[in-house]
């Protein structure tokens, strides 16, 4: 297939991209957490080319994109708790998911009864929706099993002759929207963001988290993109949780795998194939650059295994925990 590619859209290429959509094409894109695959999400022809764009699984949902919050009634049974959600934290990082109304297609929602809804604040995102005039049904512009793609040069590698057009541009947060359900027995995080759990609970004081945040789930996925392995490099990922001074040591005897660190951990820099990926305190910095790290990873050929260091789960932290311990595979060892 032929790929447009526009690196620094202009209104008029978005304008374009957005006909391509309309026309049920696919149309790669920035937001402000990860880069989007996107097609019509009223078109199930459409829908169902994104799963074979990226090698994925078809009974795992999509996300519908809109470009106001208010837009939410026409695919959604929209609630209270999404009103409260959406005026504090839309256009923003997070996903709804309620019950879906029929013009939402069992293609995009891999057959559930729920609609998953999300309106990005990115501003080619947000241009792109309004262009095209229908809503956006969009997974991360990975291949199948892969890091998010955060940068320009990573939706090209995975998805160039894929799709119909690629916009490139900036991407800010580095990990995907939080996801909130509304369709379980107290509003819950399916997967944490940029979008904390204490701040959620300051407009939903009931709100849990799923034990499968940061656990193996056991039973029936509540989200079904929890069941695959994700985020992952080729080499096989192990964390590593335990005292700075143990870790130093089980890695000098590791010459020949990746270490992924944070910035001021000297000893580990210091050694072959270390790569950092924020300060030890700063979840946001490590948020950003953590899956262009583990691609990085990617193109060193001689490595076979890469050792993470544990970061710290508190509030941002809890969404760089949750996608190293999936591309880890929940592999850990303490020392
Ligand atoms: O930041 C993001 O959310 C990015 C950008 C592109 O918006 N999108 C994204 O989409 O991360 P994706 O497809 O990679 O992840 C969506 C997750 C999947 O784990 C899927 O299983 C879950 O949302 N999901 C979607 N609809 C659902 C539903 N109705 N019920 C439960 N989980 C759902
Ligand atoms: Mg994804």
């Amino acid at each position: 297939m032929e790929t447009l590619v526009f690196e620094d859209p202009s209104r008029e290429d978005i304008g374009r991209a957005g006909e391509i959509i309309r026309d049920g094409g696919l149309v790669v894109f920035p937001t402000e957490t990860v880069f989007g695959l996107g097609a019509n999400a009223l078109d199930s022809a459409a829908a169902k080319k994104i799963y074979e764009a990226k090698g994925r699984p078809s009974d795992n949902p999509l996300i519908v994109h809109l470009a106001d919050p208010s837009q939410a009634g026409e695919y959604a049974f929209v609630t209270p708790e999404y009103e409260a959600l959406a005026a504090r934290f839309m256009p923003g990082p997070l996903t709804v998911i309620m019950k879906k109304k029929d013009a939402v297609p069992s293609a995009v929602t891999g057959g559930l009864d729920s609609v998953a809804v999300r309106v990005p604040l990115h501003p080619a995102a947000h241009a792109l929706i309004a262009a095209a005039g229908v809503p956006i049904a969009a997974p991360s512009a990975n291949l199948s099993g892969r890091p998010s793609p955060t940068g320009f040069a990573h939706v090209v590698q995975d998805m160039y002759g894929r799709v119909d057009a690629i916009l490139g541009g900036e991407v800010d947060i580095g990990v995907e929207s939080t996801i909130v359900s509304l369709v379980t027995e107290r509003p819950c995080v399916l997967r944490p963001g940029k979008v904390t759990p204490d701040e959620l609970r300051e407009v939903l004081p009931d709100l849990t988290v799923s034990s499968a945040v940061i656990g193996k789930y056991e039973g029936v996925p509540l989200s079904p993109g929890m069941r695959y392995k994700h985020y992952a490099p080729r080499a096989a990922v192990t964390i590593l949780d335990g005292d700075y001074e143990a870790i130093v040591r089980f890695l000098r005897g590791e010459p020949d795998a990746g270490k992924l660190c944070f910035d001021g951990d000297g000893d580990i820099t210091a050694m072959p194939r270390a790569l950092s990926y924020g300060g030890e305190g700063d979840p946001s910095e490590q948020a950003k650059h953590l899956f262009a790290r583990l691609r990085e990873f990617d193109e060193m050929p001689e490595i076979t295994r890469i050792y993470a260091r544990m970061p710290s789960s508190d509030g941002v932290g809890l969404a760089v925990v949750n996608r190293l311990l999936r591309a880890a595979g929940f592999n850990v060892i303490k020392l």
